[in-house]
């Protein structure tokens, strides 16, 4: 086989392995213009000189939406959401954010201040040093999705309340089924103790991996505890749990 036979079927198999996936999330009927032949030059206009693929999916005429579309559903009702008494003092409401490349799910505790005012997740000082934790063990913030137990800030940066975790969180379990993290880490006690239902203290949680139905889950100190409390046995203690992060996602 020479050179162009290869690179042809090189690309039928990834338009096959394309059609797949489509296939997979419910598209049934794809339509294609027709493509200039050889000596058919594309004037890049559109028309007959595009190979526009047309889709109907089955799935949306039923009422049944991806994954994807389900989490732009979920977030917008996240974004206009008042179940909770934070709703009257927030500025923003911030639903998470991230590439979910790895497929890595980070939980924070809630917004704080600058996280409020842009609504975006650990964009503060916080988010400073969980980008450099990040970078430590080479992930970047495009790797993982991140977001919070409450979505919306709890004034003065206190802890969120029982009620408001309650009422927060249908947002975070659902969040976890449609992007299905291979692992989840957990950052500052309410985020560990809320998805492993447990009082134990961070200190005794850290250092191991748990459960959560079925999806290891590490927790870990919070950035912000570790700028209150920038001592060598802390750092030690969360880069321990970043290398078994690391060790994880290399094996998995
Ligand atoms: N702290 C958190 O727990 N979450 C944020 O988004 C920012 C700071
Ligand atoms: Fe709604 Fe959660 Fe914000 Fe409360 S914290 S208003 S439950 S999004």
């Amino acid at each position: 086989m020479d050179r162009s036979q290869e690179k042809i079927k090189e690309l039928l198999y990834d338009f096959r392995r394309y059609f797949d996936q489509l296939k997979e999330e419910g598209v049934e009927y794809a339509e294609t213009t027709h493509l200039p032949g050889t000596g058919e030059r594309g004037t890049g206009s559109g028309g007959h000189s595009s190979a526009a693929v047309r889709l109907r999916s089955s799935r949306k005429q039923e009422g049944v939406l991806s994954s994807g579309e389900r989490f732009r559903a979920l977030v917008e009702t996240i974004l206009k959401c008042k179940k909770c008494g934070l709703a009257s003092t927030r500025k923003c409401v911030v639903p998470g954010e991230g590439g979910n490349k790895r497929r890595v799910l980070f939980v924070g505790e809630g917004p704080g201040a600058e996280e409020d005012r842009l609504g975006r997740p650990f964009v503060g000082r916080s988010g400073q040093l969980l980008d450099k934790i990040l970078a430590s063990i080479s992930l970047s913030r495009q790797d993982i999705y991140i977001t919070n137990i409450v979505k919306c800030r709890p004034p003065g940066n206190r802890d969120p309340q029982a009620d408001e975790v309650i009422a927060c969180w249908p947002y975070l379990e659902e969040q976890i089924k449609l992007l299905k993290p291979r692992v989840i880490v957990t950052l500052g006690s309410p985020a560990a103790k809320t998805l492993l239902n447990t009082n134990t203290g961070i200190g005794m949680l850290r250092g191991r991996f748990h459960d959560y139905q079925g999806t290891p889950l590490l927790p870990t100190y919070h950035p912000a505890y570790l700028l209150r409390s920038y001592t060598l046995e802390n750092r030690k203690k969360v880069w321990e749990d970043m290398k078994m992060l690391r060790e994880f996602l290399d094996e998995d």
